[in-house]
């Protein structure tokens, strides 16, 4: 992919890319809807990845060509405005970094990425983190993974204009191979947690239901728990100075059936049982008990699909379709919901025939068969030598 973006980059700006940066997408493996909520997380880096190359430009221009999109575009620095298409999404980290106080040149852009778009993997979150290390490559004030998560969540959050929490970014720039990341949202503490993954394998299949359709939903959820924690602070069940979901915990919720209407007493219930899978999946991690591990997904899954009802008819047979097969430890939607992909945790010699299983019965549904891949737990993002 390298080498083809580098010709294509000659080809198309005139000019050899200076700098070279890689960010991955991601998979949450338990702890969905959390991170806005100021919770806990657990997802890693996977082996799909944007590429940007960069050359720095003397003038304060931007040309960028992308060639999944198969477009090319310009803007000027000092001009940044939203455009409504994917070009805002290279604009974004730029607005966050210029934002960050590193005044950086014009650039030259080229992009390539094998993270598929539009399907839960993060694909946004890797390109802006990507664009932000290139920037600051080009800079030359490489600051670091942290500070290309921030700029890439601050970009898509301000600039973009999309509410969404940190796990993202924070996934994309800071993995580690064989480690997933229990991040906990509120004091953005990162723990690499041991993916002992020699017996296990991470599918990921996608439902071809497409997660643009899906930012209302998402944005109704981000504003039902803004007003569920309202609520229970009105009523006295949360205290006065409570933040976030995060602060209520499992002997709330008897309080909270009083005060709360059903909808909104769903989707704390969701938020604060998923925290507290977190917990217990980084514990059945470290004691490689990989069958408990598994329950805490089915367990999320039924959670994500009946409080939080962010599931639909073809995650929720990915999900049946796997479970059912012998080797299959746990399954569940991953990332937004309302389409994208979902995630199986199987043994590694049943693996491919799982995967067979899961198409097979798709197919015979939905008429189609559902992209699956096998993830592989990797790096998060880096700087590669020009
Ligand atoms: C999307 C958002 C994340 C997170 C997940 C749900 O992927 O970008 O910040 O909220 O949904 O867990």
């Amino acid at each position: 992919m390298l080498e083809l973006l580098r010709e294509e980059f000659r080809r198309r700006l005139g000019v050899a890319p200076r700098f070279a940066a890689r960010a991955p997408g991601r998979v949450n493996l338990i702890g969905e809807h959390t991170d806005y909520n100021e919770g806990l997380v657990l997802p890693c880096a996977i082996d799909r990845e944007t590429l940007v190359l960069a050359s720095p430009r003397t003038d304060r221009r931007c040309r960028v060509f992308s060639l999944e999109m198969e477009a090319e575009a310009a803007f000027d620095l000092d001009r940044l405005a939203r455009r409504g298409d994917w070009v805002d999404y290279v604009q974004a980290p730029l607005f966050a970094v210029e934002e960050q106080g590193l005044r950086a040149p014009g650039l030259d852009l080229g992009i390539a990425s094998r993270v598929p778009r539009e399907s839960g993997l993060s694909s946004s979150a890797a390109l802006g983190v990507a664009v932000a290390a290139a920037a600051d490559a080009a800079a030359g004030r490489p600051r670091g993974p942290l500070a290309w998560a921030r700029a890439a969540h601050r970009g898509e959050s301000h600039f973009v204009g999309v509410g969404c929490g940190i796990m993202d970014p924070f996934a994309s720039a800071l993995g580690r191979a064989d480690h997933a990341l229990r991040i906990d949202c509120r004091s953005q503490q990162v723990e690499p947690i041991a993916f002992g993954g020699a017996e296990a394998r991470l599918l990921i299949a996608q439902s071809g239901v497409r997660r643009a359709l899906a930012r209302g939903g998402y944005r109704e959820r981000v504003a039902e728990c803004a007003a569920a924690l309202e609520a229970a602070r009105s009523a006295g069940v949360a205290p006065a100075d409570a933040r976030a979901l995060r602060d209520l915990g499992p002997s709330d919720l008897p309080a909270l059936e009083r005060v709360l209407e059903p909808r909104l007493l769903r989707r704390v219930r969701h938020v604060v049982g998923e925290n507290q899978r977190v917990d217990a999946f980084c514990a059945a991690l470290a004691r490689g008990d990989l069958a408990a591990a598994g329950k805490l997904l089915q367990q999320g899954m039924a959670s994500l699909r009946d409080d939080y009802e962010v599931s639909t008819p073809e995650l929720d047979l990915l999900c049946d379709l796997a479970d059912a097969e012998p080797g299959s430890f746990g399954s569940r939607v991953t990332g937004a919901g309302f389409g994208g992909c979902t995630l199986h945790l199987v043994a590694a010699d049943r693996a491919a025939a799982v995967a067979d299983r899961i198409s097979e019965g798709f197919a015979v549904r939905f008429d189609r068969n559902p992209p699956i891949l096998t993830a592989r737990v990797s790096d998060g993002a880096r700087v590669l030598s020009p």
